[in-house]
């Protein structure tokens, strides 16, 4: 089954065996199916995270599951559920539709409503732990459904659960967001604020901030429908304040910023850049022109060549600045 549409990479892959869930009872039939139940899974959602390799063994399980409502509210939130197999931005956008601010700032990010927890999705000073309630998951091991709240989720940065004990064993079936009663627009990432201040908003709604938000990444960032990509590669680094320092001694420039810990994130993308990476290219895997913490795919890329681009970006880095850079998307 072809997959090349299905993974934003545009990596041309197939599965072995390809099932799409609309239902609950799907689920269930899938589990009574010994052949099936056997194989190993790949669960998709929007396929906007991933690196795939030309074949993906076992079964590969779509998820898309609809539908989206405002369930209730108390004093301080409105609790709003969306389907596992909505697409995120169309989601975020409908929310502010309906007058709730709260998931502007993760406007225009790619993928489906049940792939954000996976990998706590984040940008613009929010993250999606930030608004979560709880979700609903189906564990293909017993074939229950069960409610997780926040912290059985184990939410970090770019990372939960989903990405270890529970990777392929839970189907996240639908998730509900606590969207804030009082809403305060989140503008501590600088490149929100200016584009405002451009634009004379002076108190914007979270429309605003959501338009903001969406002409940033679009000035930034290629749109997987001209360009195969999985967004930001890499994790932005977490080092000591010793390293962080004595890096800033050799080079002033160095972007950083401090952590609740002490520690000091560190801006991937410029250490990417200032190895020369950006705009360059390993066959057919390149570094985006405007960002060099996204990989693109230039034409007919495969899993093995991204990934010699990033292993070759890896050991640059690690060379000239003694950081580990730890990959983003999950490869298959
Ligand atoms: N920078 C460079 N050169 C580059 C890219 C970035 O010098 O080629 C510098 C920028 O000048 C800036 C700093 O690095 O000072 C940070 O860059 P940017 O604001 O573009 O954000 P980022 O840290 O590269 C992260 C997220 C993005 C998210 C943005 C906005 C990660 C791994 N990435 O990128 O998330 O949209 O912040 O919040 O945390 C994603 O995960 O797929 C993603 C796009």
């Amino acid at each position: 089954y072809p997959l090349q549409k299905l993974n934003s990479f545009g990596i041309d892959a197939y599965a072995q065996e390809f099932l799409s869930i609309d239902n609950i009872a799907q689920l269930h039939a899938l589990r009574a199916n010994a052949a099936l139940a056997s194989m190993p899974k790949l669960i998709l959602g929007g396929g906007s995270n991933l690196v795939l390799s030309d074949r993906v063994p076992g079964l590969v399980v779509k998820i898309s599951l609809m539908g989206k409502e405002v369930l209730s509210e108390d004093d301080e939130h409105v609790y709003v559920r969306a389907e596992a197999g909505e697409n995120w931005h169309a989601f975020v956008r409908w929310t502010l539709e309906q007058g709730y601010g709260g998931l502007e700032n993760l406007s225009l990010i790619p993928g489906t409503v049940g792939a954000a927890p996976i990998q706590n999705i984040g940008a613009y000073g929010l993250e999606m732990q930030d608004v979560f309630h709880s979700l609903d998951a189906f564990d293909l091991s017993t074939g229950e459904v069960l409610t997780m709240r926040k912290a059985a989720c184990r939410f970090a940065y770019r990372d939960s659960i989903f990405k270890h004990d529970y990777k392929d064993k839970m189907v996240i079936l639908g998730i509900v967001f606590a969207l804030p009663k009082k809403w305060i627009p989140k503008l501590d990432y600088a490149d929100v604020a200016r584009y405002l201040a451009d634009k004379e908003i002076a108190s914007p709604t979270p429309l605003d901030v959501s338009n903001a938000v969406i002409a940033i990444r679009q000035s930034k960032l290629p749109d997987p429908a001209v360009i195969g990509n999985a967004g930001s590669f890499f994790k932005n680094p977490i080092v000591s304040a010793t390293l962080r320092d004595e890096l800033l001694h050799s080079y002033p420039k160095m972007v950083s910023y401090p952590q609740p810990g002490g520690d000091y994130k560190l801006a991937a993308g410029w250490l990417i850049e200032e190895c020369g990476w950006k705009g360059k290219s390993l066959g057919s895997a390149g570094v985006y022109e405007k960002q060099a913490l996204v990989l693109v795919n230039l034409g007919c890329a495969t899993g093995v060549e991204v990934r010699r681009l990033a292993q070759q970006i890896q050991r640059d880095v690690q060379k000239k600045f003694a950081v580990r850079l730890e990959v983003e998307p999950v490869f298959v």
